[in-house]
């Protein structure tokens, strides 16, 4: 494999191209609480939480800045490391991290327990040894009642990746031989993959087309890539007693708004895993985003507490009426999704300022409908859960150091495209 070379010190893991800047909500509590409570839980109150394999760290940066959470997390990466603590350093935000490998810190004894910890693209991408590793410190370091955040990558949407991934690996291995950096030997394969005469080969090469080098050294070129059927992932997990309890972003929660008809009869006929296998195979998931918590560790809500929790939580427009709009006819569910009443919503968020869904949504037969269109917004960063009504003076002053320096990341790397925000808690974008 492409990292055989390297120090074992590297676990297999790609350092030659720096790994892109990604910033991912599913890792905000926030939104964790929000998925949840459409779930029909209760939600931990989360003091501390623990992101593990970081990299560029804005995930992290971004959510210690904008809320009162202490923040822990490790990095194998040395530069990653220093990159995060120079994005939070006198800010405020209360962040500890550590340039360590897995087998150091999820071993480490000086470690509080973690109401909530998040691994975002990590999972797939280390050796079986790791992910023990990885179960063991969930076991271990999670608190009760606490939700782990997997996103993690789905073998359904990647399936036909595996032939192509095994002769792209051998093609850059050939070229490093012959001198070539990764980066012009993944270049180089890619132009091959696309002359190869293979049918079964060519979804997977026009994949690559699109994708940038440094995203593709990352995604398919580290030793470890082990795209996982969901219930092999629920099996592992099981081990620290973690049972499956929502689909990370609110919008997977509405089966009408993602499957046809047909597709939702066969759904309900099947068992928990079996179903989040077939929804995987329906969209060809490539991705997948999960949240787990320890088994009969979470309060499950009566339906009345779910509908006033619901109703009563807060929500504000994000971004401009237009882009709102614009960004709803571009997505997958658009063909579901009824626009007038997307448009109502806007424009109410728009003309009163932050309101409850209650205040939204205020005919019981209409609740359920209007939840999926503010779901559907909140994952298109249109719409905003509101988790702070008055601004602290201790997170407006994190959010303002850490969106200073984003800011003067992002005139070098204009994938930075996001700031904290001190109301939402989460980032929002600046595009
Ligand atoms: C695909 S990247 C994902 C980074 C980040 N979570 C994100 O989604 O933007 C995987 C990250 O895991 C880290 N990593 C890989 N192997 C590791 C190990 N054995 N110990 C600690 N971190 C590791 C890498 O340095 C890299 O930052």
């Amino acid at each position: 494999m492409i990292n055989r070379g390297q120090s074992l010190d590297g676990d297999g893991y790609v350092e030659e191209i720096p790994y892109t800047y990604g910033y991912h909500p599913e890792l905000a509590p926030s939104r964790m609480r929000f998925a949840l409570l459409l779930a029909g839980y209760e939600a931990p109150e989360v003091r501390r939480a623990c992101e593990l394999g970081f990299g560029r760290g804005l995930s992290l940066a971004v959510h210690a800045a904008a809320t009162d959470i202490h923040w822990y997390g490790n990095d194998l990466l040395p530069q990653h490391v220093a990159g995060l603590r120079e994005l939070v350093a006198s800010s405020g935000a209360r962040v500890t991290v550590f340039a360590e490998p897995f087998a150091d810190f999820c071993t480490r004894d000086d470690l509080p327990s973690f109401d909530f910890i998040g691994l975002h693209g990590v999972w797939n991408w280390v050796s079986i040894e790791n992910r023990a590793r990885i179960v063991d410190f969930l076991n271990t370091r999670l608190a009760p009642g606490g939700v782990v955040y997997l996103g993690h990558n789905s073998l359904a949407g990647w399936r036909s990746m595996l032939p192509l991934r095994q002769w792209l690996v051998a093609d850059v291995e050939r070229s490093r031989a012959q001198g070539l950096t990764l980066a012009d030997g993944i270049e180089l394969a890619r132009t091959r993959a696309a002359e190869l005469a293979d049918p079964e080969l060519e979804l997977p090469s026009r994949f690559l087309r699109g994708k940038s080098i440094a995203y593709l050294a990352h995604e398919l070129f580290n030793r470890d890539w082990h795209p996982m059927a969901f219930r092999d992932v629920e099996h592992a997990l099981q081990r620290a007693d973690l049972a499956f309890v929502a689909e990370a972003r609110g919008v997977d929660a509405f089966e009408s708004l993602n499957f046809t008809a047909p597709q939702r009869a066969q759904l309900g006929a099947l068992d928990r895993g079996a179903r989040e296998d077939a929804k995987d195979r329906f969209l060809a998931r490539k991705f997948r985003r999960d949240y787990f918590g320890k088994r009969g560790g979470l309060r499950v809500l009566s339906a009345a507490e779910r509908l006033q929790r619901l109703q009563a939580q807060r929500i504000a427009l994000a971004c401009s009426r237009e882009r709102a709009m614009a960004d709803l006819v571009v997505g997958a569910c658009a063909v579901r999704i009824d626009p007038q009443r997307v448009a109502r919503i806007v424009t109410l968020l728009a003309e009163h300022g932050p309101l409850s869904i209650g205040e939204i949504a205020t005919e019981p037969a209409e609740f359920s409908a209007a939840l999926e269109c503010v779901a559907l917004l909140i994952d298109r960063a249109a719409v905003a859960l509101v988790i702070n009504d008055s601004v602290d003076e201790r997170i407006d002053h994190a959010c303002r150091a850490v969106n200073e320096r984003l800011s003067r990341l992002a005139q070098t790397q204009p994938e930075v495209t996001v700031r904290a925000h001190p109301v939402y808690g989460v980032g929002e974008p600046t595009g």
